[in-house]
């Protein structure tokens, strides 16, 4: 089996790449990245010398290179994105080019390979924003809120049609939000705790009530993978984290373990569109697939602040080039005292 991962280079598709490797000692892996400012091949370091590993640097949106990543492959897992939902309220143009574009050229790919399975990796932000209670599922309608979710949305409706239209292999996977080593440190836990490492304040958006519905990276890694071996093409699974935690006590947490105090936090300006919480329903996954979450919280956050403890060299990377740029345009304002009123999306307002 030969299998292109997009995006193998970043957070989540690093992990997948390597559990691939150590689990599937048969299968080939071409790693098909375009190393954006959070690919970094320090996150597959050491994998050249595996003889069933290839990197091949190319972008999704080239129908060439997409073409060229494809040549041979027997399955596809699509993880190459734009990522970062602050990034897409700054300029949504890269994430259409990418998400949208991107997933369109490989899916025309697709169609002229010989692919058993291609597996689009998804969020379950496409799904919106939820009030206190209730969770989605598979068949929530799509409601996306921000350019991000409605950029995935767009990408997964595409690869359905490619299902209906063209008979691509097309599985569709949700996961609600990651965390682990090697993330990007824009995101909120490693943000916080790369800010805590360095005594540096922490912006926390609105009031911290947003919920989010956490899971560990190598968790949504094995759902992929049975997703790819068990899924049914043209079905559609959720893979959620058991913990749900509003952001101000997962700051606290973070906090707490890096050895920092709450003074650090600092009440910021809100996202503008927050979605207020995400929950997603996993029982599909674990009826039909097998897949259960096996990662605490509690055990994998402290194991995610050990990690970035221990690898100051690769956050002082990722901290570096444009990073100081984007931070500075996204926090400079928000960072002053007097923050903007709260902006949180709650799904009783009225949508259009
Ligand atoms: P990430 O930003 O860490 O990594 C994205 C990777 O894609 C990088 O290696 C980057 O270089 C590559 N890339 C970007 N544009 C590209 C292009 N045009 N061509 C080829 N490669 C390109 O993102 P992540 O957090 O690892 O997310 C991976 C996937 O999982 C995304 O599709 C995302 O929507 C999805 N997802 C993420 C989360 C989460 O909480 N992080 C949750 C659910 C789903
Ligand atoms: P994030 O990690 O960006 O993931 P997502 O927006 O995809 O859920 O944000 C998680 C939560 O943390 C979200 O409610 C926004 C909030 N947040 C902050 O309060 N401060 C920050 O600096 C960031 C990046 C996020």
């Amino acid at each position: 089996m030969q299998i292109v991962v997009t995006g193998g280079a970043g957070f989540i598709g690093s992990q997948l790449v390597h559990l691939l490797l150590e689990t599937r000692p048969e299968w080939q892996i071409v790693n098909f990245d375009a190393l954006t400012y959070s690919g970094n091949l320090e996150n597959v370091a050491g994998l050249e010398a595996n003889s069933r590993y290839r990197f091949l640097r190319g972008d999704v949106a080239d129908p060439e290179a997409a073409a060229q990543a494809l040549a041979g492959a027997d399955a596809v897992i699509h993880l190459a994105a734009e990522s970062h939902v602050d990034r897409s309220i700054q300029d949504a143009g890269d994430f259409i080019r990418t998400n949208v574009t991107g997933t369109q050229t490989l899916l025309d790919a697709a169609r002229r390979g010989r692919l058993s399975r291609f597996v689009q990796v998804s969020t379950d932000e496409v799904y919106g924003s939820l009030g206190n209670e209730g969770r989605f599922s598979e068949t929530s309608p799509l409601a996306p809120n921000s350019p991000y979710a409605a950029s995935k949305a767009a990408a997964d409706l595409l690869a359905r049609a490619a299902f209906h239209t063209h008979g691509v292999p097309v599985i569709i996977t949700r996961a609600s939000n990651n965390y682990g080593p090697r993330q990007f440190p824009e995101k909120l836990i490693p943000l916080v705790i790369s800010n805590a490492l360095a005594g540096e304040p922490v912006p926390l958006y609105g009031r911290g009530e947003n919920v989010r519905n956490w899971i560990h990276a190598a968790d949504h890694c094995r759902g992929i993978l049975v997703a790819l071996e068990r899924g049914t093409p043209g079905e559609i699974y959720n893979f959620g984290g058991d913990d749900e935690l509003d952001n101000l006590s997962l700051v606290k947490r973070l906090l707490r373990l890096a050895g920092a105090g709450e003074e650090l936090i600092r009440y910021v300006a809100d996202r503008l569109g927050h979605d207020f919480r995400y929950s997603l329903d996993s029982s599909r996954a674990r009826r039909e697939l097998g897949w259960r979450p096996e990662i605490a919280l509690d055990a994998g956050l402290t194991a995610t602040v050990d990690w970035y403890r221990q690898h100051p060299a690769w956050l002082r990377r990722a901290r570096g080039g444009d990073f100081q740029s984007y931070y500075a345009r996204q926090y400079e304002v928000r960072l002053q005292p007097a923050a903007a009123p709260a902006a949180t999306h709650r799904p009783t307002e009225k949508s259009c």
